[in-house]
């Protein structure tokens, strides 16, 4: 173990919760082959709560991330234990249905994805794979719902037919929020979704978090303290790969009890 870690025992802070649990994960540890990536990861997220997740790059944010919808699988050499349970269920037990989860916990990455299909098609696509609707009445209704909880309806509802490849960075990313809600997730990761855009696009998705947050977890990884002071209720500390201390944002921010924590929000690494 490194040096830095010689009579680190556990997280400090409040990493599990009395009460309105979205998530937990106890004990979760990665490993890619022989290199471990998480150690021993206790954490609660709450129901509408937006958790950040901060540290320098390499500490693990967006392997511990990856974790919460079996993201991870798709890598033959990453290996995970421990438990991670959505409302009372082990995401990792053999009867999980992984396509299912996926839609239960979606996902929001770092450069926009949408497919090379109609704006429409894109948040029309969940629905129509996991049989949530049955007529083309009802997936308008679902499309329309999406892009509007997603604050992009105004700007799309005349174009709904053209690519959505054809959208601006900030609006594919709000697009690919209106897809992942599409499929009434209960929890939305995001892993730096801002990082490729103009400060107004990221303005309009931190505020689109503020109100997603109503009714969706929401878990955010971001390079930003900035950001994470803005958006979240509780943040989440990371440093080579253990989770040093988790709070309320303002408190991790202001007063933090780790010296790590402190080191990395005083800007003396990163
Ligand atoms: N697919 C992978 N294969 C092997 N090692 C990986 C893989 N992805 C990440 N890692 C390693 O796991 C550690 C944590 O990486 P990552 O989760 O991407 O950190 P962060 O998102 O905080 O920058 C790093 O040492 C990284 O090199
Ligand atoms: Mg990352």
């Amino acid at each position: 173990m490194e040096a830095v870690f010689e009579g680190w025992t556990s997280t400090v802070g409040k990493p599990t919760m009395d009460s309105d649990v979205r998530m937990s994960t106890r004990n979760v540890d990665v490993h890619y082959g022989d290199k471990q990536a998480i150690y021993g990861v206790d954490l609660d997220i709450g129901k509408n709560e937006v958790l950040a997740m901060i540290g320098p790059s390499g500490c693990g944010k967006s392997t511990f991330l990856r974790t919460l919808n079996r993201m991870n699988d798709t890598i033959d050499i990453c290996r995970i234990t421990g438990d991670i349970i959505l409302d009372g269920d082990n995401i990792y037990d053999k009867h999980m249905d992984v396509v299912n989860l996926r839609a239960r916990v979606g996902m929001v990455f770092q450069k926009p994805n949408p497919f090379p299909k109609s704006i429409y098609d894109n948040v029309a696509y969940g629905p129509k794979i996991h049989g949530l609707v049955t007529r083309r009445a009802e997936l308008d209704e679902v499309v329309e719902t999406a892009l509007r909880k997603a604050s992009i309806w105004d700007e799309v509802k005349d174009r709904l037919d053209q690519p959505a490849t054809g959208l601006s960075g900030g609006q594919q990313q709000r697009l690919c929020i209106a897809r992942t809600i599409a499929v009434s997730p209960e929890v939305i990761l995001m892993d730096e979704p801002c990082s490729a855009l103009d400060p107004i696009a990221t303005a309009r998705i931190e505020e689109l978090i503020a109100e997603l947050s109503e009714n969706y977890t929401i878990a955010i990884v971001t390079h930003s303290m900035q950001q994470a002071a803005r958006v979240s209720h509780r943040t989440a500390y990371f440093h080579l790969g253990r989770l040093i201390e988790v709070g309320k944002t303002d408190k991790i921010f202001t007063a933090p009890e780790h010296k790590l924590t402190e080191d990395y929000i005083t800007g003396r690494f990163g």
